[in-house]
């Protein structure tokens, strides 16, 4: 199955990415993801405001190993110059690319004109396109949604000013900014940016399965895919849909060990990076979302909301093996 991605002089193959994902897509995570072969990963989202103007960088968003590329550190903001400082800041952490946010419908950031709020605004979205292209070396990306609202929609025309404008791949989440997360993504519309443009174009929205990524693939025509919410505690998701694209096998679902063995994996990676009082808080929503759909799943999230250590959390999981052995 053909689903090749070029990010500038980059070639991605097959186009498979994780999706940007503030609290869950950060340096362990990716870690997780791409040994279950994900081609490609993208930074929690970065403020090019914070880059600019405050000497703590936050280091935990900035970090990445070799291992984790190619990756591309995503940038918010909504203003052209501070935007352009902000990537020339990240372009010396050296990411294979930077992508810039004009999607996030988190009401704090809309209320800064910045991530969706950027879809109602073209004339400034042409002018964030050209002044951040022009500041950096490395190729710039854009993911946008289908519009503001369902009386808005003007995808294709956004996408259609970056590709004007120096930006080398565009990403379209199927939902207007006022849907948030609800309601199904419109691949239609993702379908029609696909046909408009040159550049290549990264379908997103409600790819949940091998089937579901092949249904994208095969309708959009896009060059690559992304997967957001249906890898939250599956980084498997990856490595199925590589094994169904290129030998149409369905791969058996983890067992109850192999989940409890990355939950374990994730903590202790978690642990290391950010520090065991941070793990544990994080980890109580990663080892909810690992745990869904094995016996004994709701007994163990009451008490995971309440874990601080790492032996805690084994001890949950440890009974969450038992409950899965009789
Ligand atoms: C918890 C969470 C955090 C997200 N953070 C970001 C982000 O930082 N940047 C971004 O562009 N999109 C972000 N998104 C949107 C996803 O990248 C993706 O576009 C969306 O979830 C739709 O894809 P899906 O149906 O595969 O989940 C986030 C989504 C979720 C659920």
């Amino acid at each position: 199955m053909q689903l090749q991605l070029t990010i500038g002089s980059i070639n991605i193959s097959p186009g498979l990415a994780l999706a940007p994902m503030a609290g869950v897509a950060d340096h362990p995570f990716r870690v997780l993801v791409k040994e279950q072969g994900c081609p490609l990963v993208y930074s929690e989202m970065i403020s090019a405001k914070g880059l600019v103007y405050s000497n703590r960088r936050n280091r935990s968003l900035l970090f990445f190993t070799d291992r984790e590329r190619p990756i591309g550190f995503q940038l918010f903001g909504s203003d052209p110059e501070i935007l352009a400082e902000g990537s020339r800041i990240i372009e010396d952490y050296e990411p294979d690319f930077i992508d810039l946010n004009f999607g996030c419908p988190t009401p704090k950031i809309i209320r800064n004109g910045d991530g969706g709020a950027l879809m109602r605004s073209p004339a400034l979205c042409r002018d964030i396109f050209r002044k951040v292209a022009a500041a950096v070396t490395c190729p710039v990306t854009v993911k946008i949604r289908t519009g503001w609202d369902q009386n808005s929609i003007n995808a294709a025309e956004i996408a259609l000013l970056a590709e004007e404008n120096g930006i080398k791949v565009v990403t379209v989440h199927g939902r207007t900014v006022k849907q948030g997360y609800r309601g199904n993504a419109d691949w239609k519309i993702i379908k029609e940016v696909k046909e408009k443009l040159t550049i290549p174009v990264i379908g997103n929205g409600d790819i949940d399965s091998p089937q579901k990524a092949e249904e994208m693939i095969n309708y959009s025509r896009c060059d690559g895919i992304m997967v957001g919410r249906a890898a939250r505690g599956n980084p498997w998701i990856f490595k199925s849909i590589l094994v169904w694209l290129q030998e149409r096998k369905e791969l058996e679902a983890p067992g109850a060990e192999e989940i409890v063995e990355m939950v374990l994996r994730h903590f202790k990676l978690l642990s290391d990076f950010k520090g065991e009082s941070i793990a544990a808080r994080e980890m109580r929503r990663h080892a909810a979302w690992y745990v869904k759909g094995l016996k004994g799943a709701s007994a163990a999230r009451q008490q995971l909301v309440r874990v601080n250590t790492y032996e805690e959390l084994e001890e949950i999981m440890k009974d969450l093996l038992r409950s899965n052995s009789s």
